[in-house]
């Protein structure tokens, strides 16, 4: 693909992306006819690919009938239908759900709900989150706050609430011990929460915040069997709630519609994004127990928040379109069945590579993690920049995948995510996996490797 002369502040100043004019189902396509292979979905947005019939017919429809209309004033048909599909089928369950127009943003509403909830609880003490270390919430300053990565991090630090903590994230590969079994891992990570809740004093914190599968930080890190019970239990005890950020694994991502439900938990309060809307038109949502909106309820009446486009239309069509087809279409089946395809085909090419230390993942969310080298599993210095010439090498070849640096610790490490859409078809997911292994073998050549 060609680049072009620029005013829009892009990602890179340096490099401007090339125009993407179209898209078909897991293609994207450029203004000089180039194609390129969508194997992340963006940053696994694109859960249906691009294009699709139905979800477009929903977007016309609405559009020709009510654009946008302000929360102040109105609800709306899809907003109203959007929240149905999504919550209240569970007593005690998520109950209500609040429309905004992404990740950040609906995490942003989790904070200040939780903290909310509380005043008017009659616990205004609670004013504490904890959270984990290598994850991320988004790039607002409420979000960057509590996520983990240290690089993101770092100009803002300044600026970002010490309300914050971290503790040691899920993350086996690099975080367990050599002589500890899985077991003995997430005992030691339930002692060192319940250390975090004692040091900063149990009646302070107000919830413990954590994505069921750590994403674009680390690179789909699913946690130990019986870590998330373990922390549902301590906050539980200590009467604080769980957020989770599904925002990049949710929605179907992990062949769940939610990544909580192989946890054996429930949070009360959740984010969702990415895969909500599909690229479609930009939509999140912070979903909330019935619990908590009762109690704000009962007291002020009203969530003190808000944005100017809260719920839009136009946004909640397009994603409920997407979750009528996913569940029409009985997507999740497919996304487990071409889950297990990703996975073998991933082991196969890359399980005795050797500079790859972890082929992990879930559901149509799967990473690999290169290392420099794998028996003491060090990384690659992150002045070689290995996952950007991946990214270039796939790219140059058709392949749009997402690589991320710093997987170890925010600096150190490389890895490479992978999330296709969920109508991506058999041949497609061995194409992925043929196109990343040349693109892994040409960028490791150019490190000489
Ligand atoms: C887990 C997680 N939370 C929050 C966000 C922020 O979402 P957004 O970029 O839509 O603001 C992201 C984005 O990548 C994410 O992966």
């Amino acid at each position: 693909m060609t680049a072009h002369k620029t005013r829009v502040l892009h990602r890179s100043l340096r490099e401007t992306p090339p125009l993407a004019i179209g898209g078909e189902g897991v293609w994207l396509i450029g203004k000089d006819g180039s194609r390129v292979l969508d194997a992340s979905g963006g940053a696994a947005v694109s859960c249906l690919g691009h294009q699709h019939p139905r979800v477009l017919e929903a977007m016309k429809k609405q559009a020709s009938q009510l654009a946008y209309a302000h929360t102040a004033f109105f609800s709306s048909e899809p907003a109203e239908a959007l929240a149905d599909r999504l919550v209240g089928h569970e007593p005690g369950g998520l109950a209500y759900a609040y429309f905004v127009s992404g990740g950040s943003e609906a995490i942003e509403a989790a904070i200040k709900i939780a903290r909310q909830y509380f005043l008017e609880a009659g616990q205004p003490q609670r004013q504490r989150f904890i959270a984990r270390r290598q994850s991320y919430h988004g790039n607002t300053l409420g979000a960057l706050a509590a996520g983990g990565n240290a690089w993101r991090r770092e100009p803002y630090a300044p600026l970002l609430s010490a309300a914050f903590s971290h503790v040691t994230p899920a993350f086996a590969y690099h975080e367990k011990r050599d002589n500890e079994s899985d077991a003995d891992f997430v005992a030691r990570l339930a002692a060192e929460l319940e250390a975090e809740f004692q040091r900063l004093g149990p009646d302070t914190v107000a919830a413990f915040i954590a994505e069921p599968v750590v994403g674009a930080t680390a690179g789909c890190v699913p946690a130990p069997e019986g870590y998330f019970r373990a922390v549902r239990e301590i906050c539980n005890r200590h009467g604080a709630l769980v957020i989770l950020d599904e925002v990049m694994c949710g929605m179907g991502r992990t062949g769940t519609m939610h990544a909580w439900e192989q946890e054996g938990i429930a949070p009360d309060i959740q984010a969702i994004a990415k895969g909500l809307g599909g690229g479609y038109q930009p939509i999140g949502a912070m979903l909330a127990s019935g619990t908590i909106i009762d109690t704000i309820r009962a007291g002020s009446g009203a969530f003190q928040h808000g944005h100017t486009y809260l719920a839009h239309p136009l946004a909640c069509a397009a994603a409920l379109a997407v979750q009528e087809v996913i569940r029409e279409d009985r997507l999740l089946d497919r996304v487990k069945e071409r889950g297990r395809q990703l996975e073998q085909r991933l082991t196969e090419r890359f399980g005795n590579y050797r500079h790859v230390g972890d082929v992990r993942g879930r559901g149509l969310f799967w990473a690999i993690e290169l290392l420099a080298d794998r028996a003491s599993r060090t990384p690659f210095d992150p002045a070689l920049k290995l996952h950007q010439k991946i990214k270039a090498a796939a790219f140059a070849d058709g392949l749009g995948c997402y690589p991320g640096g710093g997987t170890v610790d925010g600096r150190r490490g490389d890895h490479v995510l992978l999330a296709p859409p969920y109508i991506a078809s058999a041949d497609e997911i061995d194409l992925i996996v043929d196109k990343l292994g040349t693109a892994v073998d040409s960028a490791l050549r150019s490190v000489n490797q």
